[in-house]
């Protein structure tokens, strides 16, 4: 039987993931949305695309908690999208109010799924969603580096004109502005990265990816990205659904490990059927641990300002 994956929100990102779960036939899919009709309507839309992808996953639509029971994964994209001039942080309040209401729905109704978080801000969101939930913090995982990574890849792509899928990217740290692109830890076909790439181009494609979710908005006006934050989300679920034992930057909940307790941060991770299955410590060298503690320390100011430790 295939597996249940709920994705909580309906919007851009929801529906993306949605679409591509549906497309690979990966899951059957419920979307759940306060908005009374839309999640059915996207269902129904995507179940009349899944004859065309030779997909029989089962696609529906509600606005029912009750609905959710059962699922392995539960996705939780429903907030408030980013518009030109908000930053992810902005969101801190309204957000924090939403992954407090969704995350008591469906807890208790799934108590052996696994919760991935892209509402932003996201590394603080995870940390909402583990309290409420009050699930293991294994099995609550936070998505953004892994799609971070995607847009490092992106512009070294395109500066070096190699294949993205020839290049591996990693960036650690919170999922905000002040987020941290490892050169030493990013690789052309195994070649480091400062080994083929001047300093001054690195650096510059540094600050592109780290305003990278900023450019989109600013080109959309309306909302903020949704194709590659959908395409990260789904490789974390099926990574998950499938025990892939994948290795991708999540935000996990640290404790002890980089030197940092009780706080949700991008790292290296293992997922898989267990959720972060393992994290990778990797050894910093002084300014690789200096920009992870000021990312660190950022997502903790918005925990402390939501009263959250
Ligand atoms: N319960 C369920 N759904 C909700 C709730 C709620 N309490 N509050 C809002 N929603 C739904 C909205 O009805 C909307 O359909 O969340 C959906 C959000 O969709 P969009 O506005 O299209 O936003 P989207 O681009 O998908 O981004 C969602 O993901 O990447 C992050 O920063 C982004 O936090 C934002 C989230």
């Amino acid at each position: 039987m295939r597996k249940k994956v709920t994705v909580i929100g309906a919007g851009n990102v929801g529906a993306s993931t949605a679409q591509l779960i549906a497309h690979e036939g990966l899951a059957d899919v419920l979307l759940f949305d306060i908005s009374e009709g839309m999640p059915q309507g996207k269902a129904l839309d995507l179940s009349e695309a899944c004859p065309l992808w030779n997909s029989s996953a089962s696609i529906t639509g509600t606005n029912t908690y009750a609905d959710t029971s059962g699922s392995a994964v539960i996705a939780i994209t429903a907030g408030f999208p980013r518009k030109p001039g908000t930053s992810r942080d902005d969101l801190l309040h309204a957000n924090a109010g939403v992954i407090r209401d969704t995350v008591s729905g469906v807890s208790a109704l799934s108590p052996d799924s696994i919760l991935i978080i892209v509402t932003n801000p996201m590394d603080v969101m995870a940390q909402v969603a583990w309290k409420v939930s009050g699930f293991a913090p294994h099995k609550v995982i936070g998505m953004g580096g892994i799609l971070d990574s995607s847009r490092f890849r992106t512009f070294i792509s395109l500066e070096t004109k190699i294949s993205p899928s020839d290049i591996e990217a990693l960036v650690m740290g919170g999922h905000g502005d002040l987020m941290v692109p490892m050169p030493r830890f990013t690789t052309v076909k195994g070649i480091p990265l400062p080994d083929i790439m001047s300093k001054d181009k690195i650096d510059r494609l540094i600050e592109r990816t780290r305003h990278g979710g900023a450019e989109i908005v600013n080109l959309l006006k309306t909302g903020s990205a949704y194709y590659a934050p959908a395409a990260a989300t789904y490789h974390m679920i099926k990574a998950v659904l499938l025990d892939e034992k994948r290795v991708f930057p999540c935000a996990a909940y640290l404790d002890g490990q980089y030197g940092v307790r009780g706080t949700y941060v991008g790292v290296p991770v293992v997922l898989g059927e267990n959720g972060v299955e393992r994290i990778i410590e990797l050894d910093l060298n002084e300014d690789e641990e200096r920009d992870f503690r000021k990312s660190v320390s950022s997502v903790q100011n918005l925990l402390g300002i939501i009263e959250f430790n």
